[in-house]
């Protein structure tokens, strides 16, 4: 595993692909599954999710504030549903799942190991939209598996992507925009419209 910057980092979920979030407290680990969470800033860079409330999560980040996002690839699937479909509160998912976890570097909740990426995460804000929890947090560190990570996700990546109930979508294809130019009519013309900003989009 090798540390990447945190900027960076936020391209593991960039795709919009599952994670796990692993939370800690009172030396319980409880792993469960997230889909609704994107990167929020670039500098501090950031991420947020948006939790349940009725949720064993939920309740370890009231009370901790630090939460890991681990990125699931294809070969854990079914650990991934399971965990998204029951509750930490009756059970403990980590010994029942078999997942192997690691201490983090800068929080105190666990990496899930058998995942390929891994953000470490300060809750700093949280608001309450509708029926969800929806936390800003800060990424203070963040470790990828090298193989599967160049730039961002490579192909040897398959990342799992929920469409809903007990479906998802892994694998497909990687392309570089430029070899999509815009037809000709469409183009502006070279330095037309050059973008003057110093920011980057990541
Ligand atoms: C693929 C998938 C994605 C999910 N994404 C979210 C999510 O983003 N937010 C949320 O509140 N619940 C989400 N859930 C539901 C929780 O994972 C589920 O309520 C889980 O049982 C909570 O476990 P816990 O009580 O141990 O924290 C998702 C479930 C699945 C299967």
């Amino acid at each position: 595993m090798i540390e990447i910057s945190p900027l960076l980092g936020l391209r593991m979920i960039n795709d919009g692909s599952v994670s796990l979030i692993s939370t800690r407290q009172e030396e319980k680990t409880n792993v469960s599954t997230v889909s609704w969470q994107m990167p929020l800033s670039q500098d501090p860079p950031m991420v947020g999710i948006a939790l349940s409330p009725s949720t064993r999560t939920h309740k370890f980040l009231r009370g901790t504030g630090e939460f890991v996002l681990s990125i699931p690839d294809v070969s854990l699937i079914a650990e991934t549903h399971f965990c998204g479909t029951h509750q930490g509160a009756l059970m403990d998912k980590v010994r029942l799942m078999e997942l192997r976890t690691m201490r983090a570097r800068d929080v105190i909740p666990l990496l899930i190991t058998s995942c390929i990426g891994h953000l470490e995460c300060i809750v700093s804000e949280s608001r309450k939209f509708g029926d969800r929890v929806f936390y800003a947090a800060k990424v203070v560190m963040a470790q990828v598996e090298a193989e599967y990570f160049d730039k961002g996700w490579n192909d040897n990546a398959q990342t799992l992507h929920h469409l809903g109930g007990d479906l998802y979508r892994f694998g497909g294809v990687i392309a570089s925009a430029s070899k999509f130019p815009l037809p000709a009519q469409r183009a502006p013309l070279p330095n037309l419209f050059e973008d003057t900003r110093t920011e980057r989009f990541l």
